[in-house]
C-alpha cells in the first residue's frame, strides 16, 4: 500500500489559515496555494533518486548529482493549476501534462473533458496534482488516465484531504503515494470537505 503523508510545517500551517478563510481575496488565495504547493514539493521529493555527473567548479573537477528521471506534473483543471507554478518554481525541470475533469453536481462523478500527455511520462516521476481529494473520484480517474500512458512511478499531491477521499484513491491505486497538507474530518452531504476551504476552483478564478 502507497503511504498517505501529512505534511507538517509552521509555514503550511500558517498559509493553510489563509486560505480557509472565506475573507480572503483571490488574489491573496491563488499566492498562497501557489506558496504551499512550493512548500509540499519539498517533502515530496525528499526520496527522488539521483545520478552522479562530473562537472568543473571554477576551482577543480567534482562529482555533483542530479535527478536521476524526469518529473512530470500533471494538474486536474482547473484547480490542479493553481498549485503548478509553485511546484514548477521548484522544480523548473519538469514538464507539465493537463487532465481536464469537473464533478458533475448530481452524481458527484468526475466528466473528462481535456487530457494531454508529454512522452516522457512512462518513464517519469509523475505528481498528481489537486488541492483538493474529496469522494476521491476525480484523483481515481486522473490517474487511470496517466497510467493509461504507462505511467509507472505516480504521487498525488494536494492541499486539503479527507478520510472518504484517501480511502477511495487508495482502494483504487494502492500503489500511489498520498501527499497531503492536511487531513481534514469527513465530507459533508453534498461533496464538500468539512472544514476544508470551499470550492477551491471558483476561488482561485473568482467565477463565484
Ligand atoms: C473540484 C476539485 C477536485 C474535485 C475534488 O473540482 O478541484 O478536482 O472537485 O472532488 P472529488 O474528490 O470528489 O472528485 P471541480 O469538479 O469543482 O472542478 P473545477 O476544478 O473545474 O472547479
Ligand atoms: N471540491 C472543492 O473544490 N472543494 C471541496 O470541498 C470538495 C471538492
Amino acid at each position: 500500500m502507497g503511504k498517505v503523508v501529512e505534511i507538517k510545517h509552521p509555514l503550511i500551517e500558517h498559509k493553510m489559515s489563509i486560505i480557509r478563510n472565506k475573507l480572503t481575496d483571490t488574489k491573496t488565495f491563488r499566492e498562497n496555494v501557489n506558496e504551499i504547493g512550493s512548500l509540499v514539493t519539498y517533502e515530496i521529493t525528499r526520496d527522488l533518486l539521483l545520478k552522479p555527473i562530473e562537472i568543473e567548479t571554477p576551482i577543480c573537477k567534482t562529482i555533483c548529482y542530479t535527478l536521476a528521471k524526469e518529473v512530470v506534473i500533471v494538474p486536474i483543471l482547473r484547480a490542479g493549476l493553481g498549485m503548478v507554478d509553485g511546484i514548477h518554481n521548484v522544480i523548473p525541470t519538469a514538464k507539465i501534462g493537463h487532465v481536464g475533469l469537473y464533478r458533475d453536481e448530481k452524481t458527484l462523478l468526475p466528466q473528462t473533458y481535456y487530457v494531454k500527455f508529454p512522452d516522457i511520462i512512462k518513464e517519469a516521476t509523475v505528481l498528481v496534482v489537486d488541492p483538493m481529494l474529496a469522494t476521491g473520484g476525480s484523483a481515481v480517474a486522473a490517474i487511470s488516465l496517466v497510467k493509461q500512458r504507462g505511467a509507472k512511478d505516480i504521487r498525488f499531491v494536494g492541499l486539503v484531504g479527507c478520510p472518504e477521499g484517501i480511502k477511495a484513491l487508495q482502494d483504487a491505486h494502492p500503489d500511489v503515494d498520498i501527499y497531503l497538507a492536511t487531513i481534514d474530518e469527513r465530507l459533508n452531504e453534498i461533496g464538500y470537505i468539512v472544514p476544508g476551504l470551499g470550492d477551491c476552483g471558483d476561488r482561485l478564478f473568482g467565477t463565484k
